[in-house]
């Protein structure tokens, strides 16, 4: 029988890499590898080393931000979480904070994006292939920026649909930590695809909500509060926690009569006036129905447009955001 597992040369190899062009690579604008020592913006050379154990046990930590319009949002609020994240894991960061977001900043720029996705990954680095951390000498950084494609229209003027998800919830010490190890979010949005809705949400042994696979909810009541679950089986989303602040001033303003974190079961849900999703990405997202429940009037509601509002304005004048190139 004729060998058809071909031995590759050196040459050949990085010849095949670089003839690799995917069309899902065109959105890949800059990537920095501290493996590398800098910035590459050719998507074929955006690699991580296999024996990364990143790679093949997940051990490492990311976070995903967005830029918008030059500037980059909500950027403390996931180095805080990332800086939790790795003091979990023990996993030391390979430079320090500071060098951290200049890094950052630098692969930005390069991407010259203005509306972009920033993921940061550490990770515990190359060093074999045993489940052990100690084998690997140094924990690595890489940062991808990608191009922006927010949900379209007709899921902010029309509304999303959610469901109970049937995938075991993470125990809280995992739940609160952003790792690269995501297979239970990776079959929760599997199982969204395959039901044909926009999320699932997960449901912990006490019958409580907990979160979609990489969002958090929250709901209004018919009396007017907003209402989050604790975060306790589920990880502290940063666009949530910018809401709940920015809804204290709706609270004082009379639109809401209170902000608080509690349980909240399936059935508060469906009768909630209004049910939201809460992402980086998207920002915020109206729910009109969950497991076949119509939510209130069945059409996005005022407090979604209200927070949608609150939270693009502090996207525009927010003084924490981080401008990376002067227009
Ligand atoms: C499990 C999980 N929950 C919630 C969120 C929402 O967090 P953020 O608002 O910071 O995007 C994420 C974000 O990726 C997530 O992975």
């Amino acid at each position: 029988m004729k060998d058809r597992v071909v031995h590759l040369s050196f040459d050949q190899a990085v010849d095949r890499i670089l003839a690799t062009r995917p069309d899902f690579h065109r959105d890949y604008l800059a990537m920095y590898s501290s493996w590398y020592g800098g910035i590459v913006t050719d998507p074929a050379l955006m690699m991580v080393p296999i024996d990364d154990h990143l790679v093949h046990r997940g051990d490492g930590v990311f976070e995903a931000l967005k830029s918008v319009e030059w500037h980059i949002y909500g950027l403390q609020g996931h180095l805080q979480r990332m800086k939790n994240s790795l003091a979990a894991l023990s996993l030391p960061l390979p430079m320090g904070w500071e060098e951290l977001t200049e890094t950052i900043v630098a692969t930005v720029r390069a991407a010259n994006e203005p509306n972009a996705v920033i993921r940061i990954f550490v990770s515990r680095g190359p060093g074999g292939f045993s489940v052990n951390p100690y084998e690997c000498p140094a924990s690595q950084l890489y940062i991808v920026v990608s191009r922006f494609h927010g949900p379209p229209d007709s899921k902010y003027e029309e509304g999303t649909v959610l469901k109970t998800s049937r995938i075991p919830i993470k125990r809280d010490y995992f739940a609160r930590i952003k790792s690269c190890n995501y297979l239970p979010n990776v079959l929760m949005r599997k199982e969204a695809e395959d039901a044909r809705v926009d999320f699932t949400v997960s449901v912990d042994e006490q019958g409580n909500l907990g979160e979609g696979p990489t969002e958090n909810v929250g709901l209004v009541t018919e009396d007017r509060r907003f209402l989050v679950p604790r975060f306790e089986r589920i990880l502290r989303g940063t666009t949530v926690t910018r809401v709940l602040e920015l809804a204290e001033s709706m609270v004082a303003s009379g639109h809401l009569t209170e902000v608080g974190e509690m349980n909240i079961t399936p059935r508060q849900a469906y009768e909630a006036a209004e049910l939201m999703m809460f992402g980086t990405t998207f920002d915020v997202l109206p729910v009109v129905r969950y497991d076949d429940h119509v939510i209130g009037t069945g059409r996005p509601g005022p407090f979604f447009r209200m927070f949608l509002t609150a939270l693009r304005e502090d996207m525009r004048h927010n003084s924490r955001m981080l401008t990376f190139v002067e227009h």
